[in-house]
């Protein structure tokens, strides 16, 4: 959790790097929780989906295109879906080149080798389920592989928050493993938040749609756990955005710029 404010201060937000450190290091790789970790961020944020073959990998787009390069090596398999292509071939992509040839050679991580490396790196994370629609049974297999890696014993579930914009996945993650925080990634109506409450720890809504009134009617409501709901916004990259925000009392700041947001809310 976020500090708690003492009576008239505002508590300083945790800052998750988004993608990791996706302005410093190709979003989604293991330079960019790397760079996360090297520049003193705990938390990191990333995206989960699955291959044809059922690996778990972290990559944002449903699409391979934008950050790898498999256009060049696999012309012809147009639209390039990650659903489209096996774990092997997947790794045969250089998921570095399209940010700077300083990362040629990065690669797509499978969920397993990120975890390993999260770890590595004492980090905490947000991971996101992501486009669950499009691979059935994906939060079982992710918390099996979080279960295996060890991510679901005692001492890791408070370094572990499980998010996606589909609340039926975030519904199905709370009843398949109750002990592992959720985080529902919208803006419930404040009529609809009791619902939401019986299944998320957290709302993280866009910050485009925030006031102090929302936040502090979401902090109204306990959560499933029996704790008031916490809140984390994204995707905030601006000073005076996250001064605004944190003003508002969240609890976290999701970033792309993860120093910018430091400096603008520390309380120094
Ligand atoms: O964690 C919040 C944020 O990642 C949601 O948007 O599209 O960057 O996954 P997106
Ligand atoms: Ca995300």
């Amino acid at each position: 959790p976020a500090s708690r404010a003492l009576a008239g201060e505002v508590a300083v937000p945790t800052v998750i790097a988004h993608r990791g450190a996706s302005s410093h290091a190709p979003e989604n790789t293991l330079a960019s929780i790397d760079k996360a970790a090297q520049l003193g961020f705990s938390w990191v944020e990333n995206d989960v989906q699955r291959t044809k073959d059922g690996e778990l990998v972290v990559i944002h787009d449903d699409s391979l295109r934008r950050t790898t390069d498999v256009e060049d090596v696999f012309p012809g398999r147009a639209p390039w879906k990650v659903k489209d292509f096996t774990a092997a071939e997947i790794a045969r992509l250089d998921a570095g080149s399209w940010f700077s040839p300083a990362y040629a050679g990065a690669r797509v991580p499978t969920l397993k080798e990120y975890m390993r490396r999260v770890e590595h790196n004492h980090e905490k994370l947000l991971l996101e389920i992501k486009n669950p629609e499009l691979y059935p049974g994906i939060e079982q297999e992710t918390l099996k592989l979080l279960g295996n890696e060890g991510w679901l014993d005692r001492g890791h579930l408070g370094r572990l928050v499980v998010q996606s914009f589909d609340a039926d996945s975030v519904r199905t993650v709370h009843e398949l493993r109750p002990a592992v925080t959720t985080a529902y990634l919208g803006t419930p109506t404040v009529t609809q938040l009791p619902r939401y409450a019986r299944f998320t720890d957290l709302v993280n809504p866009s910050f485009t749609s925030l006031s102090a009134g929302y936040v502090a009617a979401v902090h109204a409501f306990d959560g499933p756990h029996g704790r008031p709901l916490r809140m984390f916004t994204w995707t905030v990259d601006d000073a005076v955005a996250a001064r605004e925000v944190a003003g508002y009392g969240v609890d976290g700041i999701i970033t792309n710029r993860p120093e910018v947001v430091r400096s603008a809310v520390s309380a120094d």
